[in-house]
């Protein structure tokens, strides 16, 4: 079943069209990869079904219900979660402070209910332990597990994922995609936006690849990636 769509999606920024008219449907408990080169308009899309950005044109479906009008902040309570492409917790808290701001403003908890979400979300990214450390601390990985934290702290249905994997180590992402994998396990639906491509194919369900704004291929990840128009998009822009 869908659980979250686009339709006719087009978005503006002045005299600047960043999408053409996008189509994208995410099904329940599918873990959909986005690739396509750099300004294809992935990031913006994420910002259109997160509600951070205004859609120009088009309709945005959750759950059945035409979402188009809702803020960020109600999209986050029911259900729609994601991260940064630049992660941006506050410096000046602990890891445990990070994540309880998104337990009380993504998922509306109050008092012990939301230290707990908040613990239990550190927990199962494995940074149980640092809960008390300043997060200026935080190495690149751990920094990226906070992101992970404090979008599962919100009790998401749906993660949004933009380029968690950069600028990590092949041994750290290995282990961050390992955890990615537990979370699509457990049934969380995840849409993730990467330019490493091998660590994106150990996931993925399915593969939409954007170009200039658009949707050039979506299918089967070996399809999509062997499709000529995605080749070239791909030789004509950054390498994978
Ligand atoms: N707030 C904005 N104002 C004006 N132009 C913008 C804005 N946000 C994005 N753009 C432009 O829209 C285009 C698409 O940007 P977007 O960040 O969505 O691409 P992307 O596919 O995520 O790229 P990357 O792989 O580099 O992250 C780019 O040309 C970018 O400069
Ligand atoms: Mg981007």
């Amino acid at each position: 079943m869908d659980l979250l769509s686009g339709k006719g999606i087009v978005k503006r920024f002045g005299s600047l069209q960043v999408l053409h008219g996008v189509d994208i449907t995410i099904r329940r408990g599918e873990a959909l990869g986005v690739v396509g080169p750099n300004g294809a308009g992935k990031t913006t899309l994420f910002g259109v079904l997160a509600g951070t950005l205004p859609a120009t044109e088009g309709v945005v479906h959750f759950e059945g219900q035409d979402i188009s009008a809702w803020t960020a902040a109600t999209r986050c309570r029911h259900g729609i979660a994601r991260t940064h492409q630049v992660p941006r917790p506050f410096l000046g808290m602990s890891v445990l402070e990070n994540t309880l701001v998104a337990a009380q403003h993504g998922a509306a908890l109050r008092g012990a209910a939301a230290v707990k979400q908040a613990q239990d979300a550190l927990d199962r990214v494995g940074l149980g332990a640092l809960a008390a450390r300043p997060t200026a601390t935080l190495g690149l990985l751990d920094r990226k597990r906070l992101e992970l934290a404090r979008t599962l702290a919100t009790r998401p249905t749906v993660l949004l994922l933009d380029e968690i994997g950069g600028g990590l180590t092949e041994g750290e992402l290995h282990l961050l995609v390992d955890l990615i994998g537990t979370l699509c396990d457990d049934g969380l639906t995840i849409v993730w936006i990467e330019h490493v491509l091998h660590a994106l194919l150990r996931v993925i369900d399915r593969l939409v690849c954007m170009d200039a704004g658009g949707v050039l291929a979506e299918g089967a990840p070996n399809e999509v990636m062997a499709n000529p128009l995605v080749m070239s998009a791909y030789l004509g822009g950054v390498a994978a």
